[in-house]
């Protein structure tokens, strides 16, 4: 072989950070050691792994290459690692875990409840959109994902755990504030504030308005839910959210639900891995903690569930 473990546990910080300095932190190195490994490395095996442009470096096609199979190799001696310490009965271990933007609101508090039981792990979780989400699946860099519904297209093993209901909110003084069942060709017309693509929940949108024969007509994209709640109760349009983003703005009367014929609309919140993928003993004990404790651990979420199907039928 024309490399060691270890200069390819080098390289995958590295590339992964994109930077010699973050990757000599992580491995408690110095910047010059960590240099001289990735040269040796790219000495061995003749081609270049990165180029520095200005003061950043990229991979070449060579490092894109390496990276891969760097990560896969990385991920395979994790799970070495954690096979032998459950086989001595130690609970402990590393869990990576992304969670699509929305669902931070909750995710944070399930992580906290788990450490409680389990106190030797370290969790490294990922607040991101859907999209970057899908990828970070596909590339196999997380152990499991809380998002909304996964496409059917990728190979996925999801499991529903939680009502995610997507509703209109308005500014308390907004015109529509007081009315009931309003119409979906009179509510597109409005201004609105809506996440980026890439969003979930703005793509859950676009299907349900489009199975309706219906766009929004006017839209300033924010890429934060609590951006967009901030835009809304400042009277620059409409939002449609998750109803799990809004405990303290509708508890406060920041915000208002706005009743709105056939909302909400119905979505659902899963915990997903790639099919195939061997799950840690950590990973498998986190997935079988949020399917079960989730609403113990998130009871608002009961709440907002039942706030927002009684939106459509009383003006709020
Ligand atoms: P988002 O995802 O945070 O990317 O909008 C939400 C979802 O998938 O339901």
């Amino acid at each position: 072989m024309h490399f060691t473990l270890r200069q390819l546990s080098i390289f995958e910080a590295v590339a992964r950070h994109l930077s010699y300095t973050q990757a000599a932190t992580e491995l408690h190195l110095t910047q010059p050691a960590v240099s001289m490994q990735i040269r040796q490395l790219e000495a061995n095996l003749g081609l270049p792994l990165f180029e520095q442009l200005g003061k950043k470096i990229y991979l070449t096609e060579a490092g894109r290459e390496m990276y891969r199979y760097s990560r896969a190799i990385a991920q395979q001696l994790q799970e070495v690692d954690e096979v032998f310490a459950e086989l001595k009965g130690v609970k402990r271990g590393r869990l990576a875990i992304s969670v699509v933007s929305t669902a931070n609101y909750f995710a944070a508090r399930l992580l906290a409840a788990f450490c409680k039981q389990y106190q030797n792990i370290t969790f490294n979780l990922d607040v991101t959109n859907r999209e970057r989400l899908l990828r970070q699946l596909e590339n196999n860099e997380r152990d499991l994902a809380i998002m909304g519904q996964p496409p059917e297209e990728m190979d996925l093993i999801s499991e529903s755990f939680m009502e995610n209901p997507l509703v209109v909110i308005a500014a308390p003084e907004h015109p529509l504030a007081r009315r009931r069942n309003i119409p979906l060709q009179e509510l597109v017309a409005e201004d609105f504030v809506m996440r980026e693509p890439g969003s979930g929940t703005r793509i859950a949108v676009e299907r349900f308005l489009a199975e309706h024969q219906l766009a929004l007509s006017t839209s300033i994209e924010l890429t934060r839910d609590e951006a967009i709640k901030q835009a809304v109760a400042a009277g620059l349009g409409l939002g449609i959210v998750s109803i799990h983003t809004l405990d303290l703005e509708l508890s406060t009367g920041a915000l208002v639900l706005l009743s709105v014929e056939s909302f909400p609309i119905v979505r659902h919140w899963y915990v997903v891995h790639r099919s195939g993928k061997r799950l840690s003993p950590i990973a498998l004990a986190f997935k079988d903690f949020v399917l079960r404790e989730a609403a113990n651990v998130w009871p608002q979420g009961a709440r907002l569930v039942q706030a927002a199907s009684s939106a459509l039928k009383a003006a709020s």
